[in-house]
């Protein structure tokens, strides 16, 4: 008989950081310089699949295809997942040695994203968490996600708080091992089930810096960047987390937004200075500006990762002033919900903001704030081991 393949899937969540994780004290283990907070985007919209399989019948090294492709997986981020993953399956099997020794096997994983790569939204965070939980089910480890960020964490640092659902913070921890440089709930999605988000997809010309590499440069040359991590970002998580805790959308919006522009003011502080943001970028701030003064109070967030791309949180309650102002600027790029043209605003943006947002948008999606990383019976390794075409 042909050996057994042991699989598990998941699905894990894209999440988009409201006090941004900029800096790292030790770039080995990937512990960072401040803690940061994000929101979990809907898994409807934005998700990674993943399944992990172990067979003794695999020969050689282990693999990962992903989006169809052979993926390397020989960089030292993702070793550094799949030995922490295997160093405790081969302790349940040393404790039980009823076990199969599925740590002994190769590992065959094969992922995919429901969104197109091209849209230039970080898919790391997402990619790890479910590379992570995955391995973790497959292996039938004990450990809790907060327990996993701590892997998560080593693959991409905004991984790690992927790995749930809802408001999410990574504390940054003091410890050298980094033990206490782990993720954990904030509130579930349900606390604060009507957070929205809009993404405008803006295309950049060519490539920016990483975020890996543009960190490390922050962190070498930037006078500011002292001031950020040691008062600002403190301040941030706390008006953040009472902001979230009373669902106060003023406060959150306003720390969001005051937390972007710090980042990226960093960023412009590093020597030689580095900008994500790009005219558009620019151009959807002051949309955002322009919405919240006729609206006559806070009721649209701007933030930008490392990426021209502009995420606009707002509340459903104020969908036909925030989405229906950019629909009507917008509604000729792609992207947009069935329903979405009937979501009326009063107001209108200005003819020079709206002309540069069409010009330069490239598509938006449209979702909002949702759940953790989820098992699914959805397997993306066929029983035999071989690879399920799509
Ligand atoms: C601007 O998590 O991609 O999106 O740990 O080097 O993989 P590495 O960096 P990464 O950085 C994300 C930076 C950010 C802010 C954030 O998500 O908090």
């Amino acid at each position: 008989m042909a050996d057994k393949v042991y699989r598990a899937s998941t699905t894990a969540p894209v999440n988009i950081a409201v006090v941004k994780y900029w800096g790292k004290r030790d770039a080995k283990l990937n512990l960072p310089t401040n803690s940061s907070l994000s929101v979990t985007l809907s898994q409807d919209d934005l998700r990674t699949l993943t399944t992990a399989s172990a067979s003794a019948s695999y020969s050689g090294d282990d693999t990962l295809i992903l989006n169809g492709e052979v993926s390397d997986i020989s960089g030292a981020r993702t070793q550094a997942c799949l030995r922490e993953l295997r160093a405790r399956r081969a302790a349940l099997e040393a404790a039980n040695s009823d076990l199969p020794k599925l740590s002994t096997y190769p590992l065959k994983i094969v992922s995919e994203n429901n969104f197109p790569t091209a849209a230039g939204l970080a898919s790391s965070a997402a990619g790890f968490a479910a590379l992570v939980r995955a391995i973790a089910d497959l292996y039938e480890l004990p450990e809790s996600p907060s327990d996993l960020s701590l892997i998560a964490r080593q693959g991409s640092g905004s991984a790690c708080r992927s790995l749930f659902g809802g408001y999410v913070a990574w504390r940054m921890g003091e410890q050298a091992d980094g033990l206490d440089s782990r993720a954990d709930l904030v509130a579930e999605a349900s606390h604060w089930p009507d957070m929205r988000a809009l993404i405008l997809v803006v295309s950049a010309a060519k490539k920016g810096v990483s975020s890996s590499s543009g960190m490390q440069q922050t962190v070498a040359t930037s006078g500011m960047f002292k001031e950020r991590i040691t008062t600002v970002v403190p301040k941030m998580m706390d008006l953040m987390e009472e902001s979230i805790k009373n669902k106060d959308f003023e406060q959150f919006a306003e720390v969001t937004m005051r937390d972007s522009n710090s980042f990226h003011a960093t960023c412009a502080d590093t020597y030689p200075p580095i900008f994500y943001m790009n005219d558009v970028s620019k151009t959807a701030i002051r949309a955002v500006e322009y919405i919240n003064a006729k609206a006559g109070r806070t009721v649209a967030a701007y933030t930008f990762d490392a990426g021209p791309n502009c995420v606009v949180y707002y509340l459903e309650k104020d969908a036909p002033t925030v989405l229906g102002t950019f629909y009507q600027a917008l509604s000729s790029v792609s992207g947009w919900k069935e329903g979405t043209a009937s979501v009326k605003s009063e107001f209108q943006l200005e003819d020079n903001l709206a002309s540069v947002l069409k010009d330069g948008v490239s598509r938006v999606i449209m979702t909002g704030v949702g759940e953790g990383p989820q098992k699914t019976n959805e397997f993306l390794v066929a029983e035999d081991g071989s690879t399920v075409k799509r």
